[in-house]
């Protein structure tokens, strides 16, 4: 006969309660933000077909969602603006108008909800330029980095100065951080705050995103973001964000990058955030959809895991239905 074994992991898992003794992750509404669409020239909000459940909000609607999701305890609030076609530019230039659609749902937020909850703002040229790229473009068509850096200046003091606590520079350009940090200090926003997209890939899981800007994108986005295969350049980006002045580092996509969320949540002191971005809302909901999954089991299980793997913080569109399943 076989030995009977004397140690069993199985005593641990005997009861829910049991389990909940042991349990080592833990997921609450603090620790979820909730990305928002808000597009210009909308006279009601508009289903994004590649994201079922989610929209495009007027600036009515995401007040709405806003206070819905407050009340949930999420931790924050991230902002995407989508200016109406025909008013994208090669230079974004709707990115820093005060009027712009970005900055108008900001101070619209900001006065609703004062500092009740942290409001970010995504600072970021694509949404708001007619080739689509994160960047402005030189002569031969390739991203500008350093004229990039100064459209991104003017953008993020527009957002601070509608209401914005944090920023969320996400188009990889070098030196975005620095540049962001030293124009926010000399204005006097000491108190502004930068959310990181530290180590951003290139990802095909951005692909329902596309549809949620309204972007049109020409070419791909790798002379900017990261080769997915490789992990190292992630610390390296780690190291020039944290020296320019990061307040919060993110990993995106999440999923997929849960390796490079732990590499991360290992070598700072710093809070680690990670995004679960359009592509992997999409996978779970379609799956769920064709009853291939069990949707409110997928959704906390990936959120679990990616809290699991070191995030501080999630992103994901699912903030407000799961912060308040949570209570
Ligand atoms: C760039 C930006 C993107 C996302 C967030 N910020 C798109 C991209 O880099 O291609 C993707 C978010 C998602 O897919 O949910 N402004």
């Amino acid at each position: 006969m076989t030995e009977r074994p004397y140690i069993r992991p199985r005593r641990l898992r005997t009861t829910p309660a049991m389990r909940r003794l042991v349990a080592q992750t833990s997921l609450e509404p603090r620790h979820l933000v909730l990305p928002v669409f808000v597009a210009d020239g909308l006279s009601e909000p508009n289903p994004i077909a590649s994201m079922p459940g989610v929209v495009q909000h007027t600036i009515d609607s995401v007040r709405r969602a806003a206070a819905e999701a407050v009340e949930a305890g999420v931790g924050g609030l991230m902002l995407f603006g989508v200016p109406a076609a025909g008013d994208k530019d090669a230079t974004g230039s709707g990115a820093d108008d005060p009027d712009g659609i970005l900055n108008r749902a900001l101070s619209a937020l900001r006065s609703d909800l004062g500092d009740s909850t942290v409001l970010m703002a995504d600072t970021c040229l694509d949404e708001f330029t007619d080739h689509g790229h994160c960047g402005v473009l030189d002569d031969s068509g390739r991203v500008d980095n350093d004229a990039t850096l100064d459209r991104y200046v003017s953008m993020a003091l527009a957002q601070v100065e509608a209401g914005a606590h944090l920023l969320g520079p996400s188009g990889m350009m070098d030196g975005q951080v620095g540049a962001i940090r030293t124009a926010l200090d000399d204005a006097g926003h000491t108190d502004a705050g930068i959310l990181a997209y530290t180590a951003k890939y290139s990802s095909a899981f951005y692909g329902p995103f596309r549809e949620a800007v309204g972007s049109s994108l020409q070419g791909d986005r790798r002379t900017y973001q990261q080769d997915p295969a490789n992990r190292d350049e992630a610390i390296r980006e780690l190291e020039l964000d944290l020296a320019e002045g990061a307040d919060i580092v993110m990993v995106k996509p999440a999923m997929s990058y849960l390796d490079i969320v732990r590499d991360v949540a290992e070598a700072v002191v710093v809070p680690v955030a990670a995004y679960q971005i359009s592509g992997e809302y999409s996978m779970i909901t379609a799956a769920a959809e064709r009853g291939w999954i069990d949707r409110d089991a997928a959704i906390l299980e990936s959120l679990t895991s990616i809290r699991r793997a070191g995030a501080d913080i999630v992103l994901t569109y699912w903030a407000t239905e799961v912060a308040a399943r949570l209570h």
